[in-house]
């Protein structure tokens, strides 16, 4: 199977324009059975005010963006995974939609928020689901997630062989740098989606990574540029959890020794 990411940079309090930049690179995903895009690939992240915010929100399944998300997967007949300014009610969510040809399979809400974020939206509500697609089992995180080892380990033992990960990262390199090792760490498939361009004081620093099992980057885009990157990923390979023919991944784990990590400091 074919897994993909999109790069590029959202324009901020217009999901309209997002879109049609979308629309101008996915035919080159075409092939591909799981497109990843970033996160907020609607409405952009740095956000003027709280107004801004709300107005181009949208509930999923529903909305304009949703509706463009299943157009494509409809056209195309892959898979699509977006960062989405979600609306629910009177709250905002900084959510990732799983969509297919038959509209909405999965969503996941993020759940650890990133600097002035808590002003926008509520913390994730949703734990951490594993979605089965028949040809793979999909998790997804959001951007800021990434350094909390625990949520990966959590989605691998639950089945995920890929993880998928839009982002808007800002922070320089750092989550690059961690993506191969959280791939190699837990035996799995990473696609982080980040985005590009400059929102006031934010500088979104690209370099979208896919990872394999083993720790290889097998795609990184470029530091600026609007462009897609597409693996082969195998899945066998991340269902097999034999790190030795007599150390597998999870059996030699000590949980009794890890209490500590289910405290909190
Ligand atoms: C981030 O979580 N968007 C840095």
């Amino acid at each position: 199977m074919k897994i993909a990411h999109l790069q590029f940079a959202p324009v901020l309090g217009n999901p309209q324009a997002s879109m049609e930049k979308i629309d101008s690179l996915i035919s080159q995903c075409a092939n591909a059975d799981v497109v990843i895009l970033p996160e907020l690939a609607n409405s952009g992240y740095n956000f003027q005010s709280k107004e801004q915010a709300w107005e181009t929100s949208e509930e999923t399944g529903k909305g304009p963006f949703s509706e463009f998300l299943l157009s494509k997967c409809q056209q195309y007949g892959f898979h699509l995974v977006a960062g989405i300014n979600e609306r629910d009610g009177d709250k905002l969510f900084n959510s990732s939609v799983l969509v297919g040809k038959d509209g909405v399979i999965g969503k996941y809400r993020k759940m650890h928020l990133f600097w002035n974020e808590p002003d926008f939206f509520q913390p994730g509500d949703l734990g951490l689901p594993v979605f089965d697609l028949g040809f793979c089992k999909l998790g997804m995180l959001i951007c800021f997630d990434w350094i909390f080892p625990e949520v990966w380990r959590i989605m691998a033992m639950k089945g995920a062989d890929l993880i998928c990960h839009p982002s808007n990262l800002v922070l320089p390199g750092f989550c690059q740098k961690a993506i191969p090792v959280q791939a190699l760490m837990n035996r799995i498939y990473i696609v982080t989606a980040n985005r590009v361009g400059i929102e006031g004081d934010l500088n979104f620093t690209g370099l979208s990574t896919i990872a394999d099992p083993k720790g290889e980057v097998l795609h990184q885009a470029s530091q600026s540029g609007e462009e897609v990157g597409i693996a082969t990923m195998d899945v066998a390979l991340a269902r097999d959890k034999m790190m030795t023919p007599r150390n597998h991944l999870f059996d030699d784990r000590k949980p009794g020794e890890y209490a500590l990590l289910c405290e909190k400091k």
